[in-house]
Parts: C-alpha cells; sequence; structure tokens
C-alpha cells in the first residue's frame, strides 16, 4: 500500500512509510539490530506481558502529563533519544528533531556522531538538550566534546555505556551499511530506486559527523561501519573512575545510558550520577540482553528514590510509556519511535510521531483514571 504522511497513525505506519522512503541499507540500519534481534523485540512485546488495571470516575478533564527529570521540566513523559547520523536519514536531520521536539516540549538527545553542530543546535532551540557522550581513546577529543556542549548551553550529559566494542549488526553486514555510505553498485542501485532521497542526500549539504570532523576522519570522509568505529575508536578501558570524572569534568546533570544491572545502577548512585537509562541500547548491541521494561522494576525498587531512572527502549505506544512510569521510571526515551518519522517526512514526520505518542498517553492516562503522572503506581500492573 502507498502511504502518505497523513495515513500514519501509529510508530509502525511511520515505519512502514520509513522504508518505502529510504534506499534498503539505510532503512536496515535504523530497523535492525544484534544478532537474532531477541532483545530488539522484546523491547517491544514485553510490554504485552503486562495489563493495565484501569480506575474509573476519576474526573479526569484536564491531564497534566508533564515530568520533571535530570532537573528538566519536559512537558511529556517520554523524550527523543539521542541517536547518531541523522541527516543520512532525511535532509532535515538533527534541525527537524530538535525543532519537533521544541514544539512538544520535550528533550532533544544529541548524539555524538550527530551531523550537526552542538553550536548550532543549541542556539535553535530553548528546550532542554541532552548531549550523549561516547569515551574517545582520544582523550583530546573528549575534552574537546565536553567543551562543546558545554558551551552550546546543552543542560544534561549522558555516557554511553553499553558500546564497549561493535555489535553484530547482520543486516548491515548483508548491506554493505557504512558512513558515509560507500558508493558501490548495490549502494547505487538502492539509492537510484529512491530518487527523491538520493537527490537530497547528493545535492544538499553534505554529510559530516559535526563534532568528530575535526579530530577523525572516520565517519565523515573515511566509510566505516558503525561496529568498528566503536571498536577501534572507542576507549574499552573505561571504567567506573573515568565515568566519575567525566562527571566531574561536565559539572551538570550527568547520566549513565544502558545501564541494565541493579548493581551497576548502585554504582552510577555511588559516583554521584543524577540518572540513568535503563537500556539495551535499542537491541543492537547485546542480544539476549533483557529488555529494559523487564528490567524497570528491579532497578527502581533499588535506586529510584536516590536517582532518577529513564526507561529507554521499545517504546511503540502510549500505553508502553505508562506502564513504564507506572512500574517506576520517572520517564521514558526511545530512538526508532521518532527516527522511522524523521526518514518517513523530515520535522513534520516527527511532530506527527510525538503527537500520535502524546495524544495516546493523554487518552489512556484518562482512561486509566489518572490526571497526574505522579498517580501511575504498581497496582496498575499485573504481569501475566
Ligand atoms: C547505533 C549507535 C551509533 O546504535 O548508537 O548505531
Amino acid at each position: 500500500m502507498f502511504r502518505r504522511l497523513k495515513d500514519c497513525h501509529n510508530v509502525e505506519d511511520l515505519r512502514l512509510l520509513a522504508k518505502q522512503r529510504l534506499p534498503g541499507p539505510i532503512f536496515h540500519y535504523i530497523d535492525g539490530a544484534a544478532d537474532d534481534e531477541v532483545s530488539y523485540r522484546r523491547n517491544t512485546s514485553a510490554f504485552d506481558d503486562c495489563d493495565l488495571v484501569p480506575n474509573v470516575l476519576a474526573g479526569v478533564s484536564e491531564v497534566d502529563m508533564s515530568v520533571t527529570v535530570m532537573g528538566q521540566k519536559l512537558d511529556m513523559p517520554v523524550f527523543c533519544s539521542p541517536t547518531a547520523l541523522q541527516r543520512l536519514f532525511h535532509h532535515h536531520g538533527e534541525r527537524g528533531v530538535a525543532r519537533a521536539a521544541e514544539k512538544f516540549g520535550t528533550m532533544f538527545g544529541v548524539s555524538a556522531l550527530g551531523t550537526v553542530s552542538l553550536a548550532e543546535i543549541g542556539e535553535m532551540i530553548s528546550t532542554p538538550k541532552m548531549f550523549q557522550f561516547y569515551f574517545h581513546k582520544d582523550r583530546s577529543i573528549n575534552d574537546a566534546m565536553v567543551q562543546r556542549a558545554k558551551d552550546a548551553g546543552f543542560n544534561t550529559l549522558a555516557l554511553t555505556v553499553d558500546t564497549i566494542t561493535g555489535g553484530n549488526r547482520e543486516r548491515d553486514l548483508h548491506t554493505g551499511f557504512t558512513s558515509p555510505p560507500r558508493l558501490t553498485l548495490g549502494s547505487l542501485i538502492s539509492f537510484g530506486l529512491h530518487p527523491v532521497w538520493a537527490l537530497n542526500y547528493f545535492f544538499r549539504e553534505a554529510f559530516e559527523l559535526a563534532e568528530l570532523k575535526d579530530f577523525v576522519q572516520q565517519g565523515s570522509n573515511v566509510s566505516v561501519s558503525i561496529g568498528d568505529y566503536f571498536a577501534t575508536m572507542l576507549d574499552q578501558s573505561m571504567d567506573w573512575s573515568d565515568a566519575e570524572a567525566l562527571r566531574a569534568q561536565w559539572g551538570g546533570p550527568f547520566c549513565l545510558k544502558g545501564i541494565m544491572s541493579v548493581a551497576d545502577a548502585q554504582k552510577a548512585v555511588d559516583i554521584g550520577a543524577d540518572a540513568i537509562m535503563v537500556s539495551n541500547h535499542g537491541g543492537r548491541q547485546l542480544d539476549g540482553s533483557r529488555s529494559p521494561f523487564d528490567q524497570i522494576a528491579e532497578i527502581s525498587d533499588a535506586v529510584g528514590d536516590k536517582i532518577d531512572v529513564i526507561m529507554d527502549g521499545g517504546i511503540r505506544r502510549g500505553t508502553h510509556v505508562l506502564k513504564a512510569i507506572a512500574a517506576g521510571a520517572k520517564a521514558c526515551s526511545g530512538g526508532r519511535m521518532y527516527l522511522y518519522a524523521l526518514a518517513a517526512a523530515g520535522q513534520p514526520g516527527v511532530e506527527r510521531a510525538l503527537l500520535n505518542l502524546r495524544t495516546e498517553i493523554e487518552r489512556d492516562m484518562k482512561l486509566l483514571g489518572v490526571t497526574k503522572v505522579s498517580q501511575l503506581n504498581r497496582e496498575m500492573l499485573r504481569y501475566r
């Protein structure tokens, strides 16, 4: 079926539109995950193993879905996780996601592998901004990125801790996906089959990793797979003392992204982190890793009174956000939930994705009998 943005009522509709519009290798980079993609599927299906028990007659004409996380007030309880290479998916790239997030009053995460500079994003939007940090072997890159994020007025910094080496993304191996895309017969055929994408890619602003291009050729001028980038550029000796030192160097609200165990959540508290993102990197790293939703209750029981616990990944519906918060998360975040939309239609696509989610959250809060996010609790959940 030929789809248009106005026909997209949910994340899956946007995913199918993205599939229609993107060259295969690029779609599969977004859509794919590690090994057999078990964790990727479980990240979403986990929500189906938990039922909601609504209350009624609660007077729900006014609903306030705002939350405060890492000291940032968000108008909706879900934000855009940092994701890499956005210019590849649509020429609006990070600019489109930033403006859409600002319209919805939610946080926008910019990846260290982003394609627009932190300085530009900092000037563009006034709503909360997260910078996602990859810990490089080359410490001068690390120091420069922290300084640039500070100078650009970013509010929060998230250190990604689950990419110590590259995940085994077999779809990328099959398609030959690299950043920037290598021009092979196969990739040129896939571009030719998607001429609108190809014209926008080749004749608009050139693709580059805006924050890294001054330091490394890989990713901007020299094509590499994301797995190889992680495996060769990032520091595999990174440990808790490095995370603690980074927190001190940054000095502002600090988060560890990719925490899955209670023991690590406790260590995050010990090093003075303000938040953790419970995440398995969208199933793109360790396949078989438990899903964030399956893990959220035990982590929030252990540290939820000391640190903000954010559940990242798998969200396709407003009810998923509400279940995660009822189970103990302070807020939720996601990548593909807005990336398909970016690929499908640029900034209007992301706005559509966020509108769909906000509309669902509001409707579902009313149907659950709550008017504030703080009223969500485990009494409303039953695990099958
Ligand atoms: C990925 C990185 C870049 O998962 O976050 O592809």
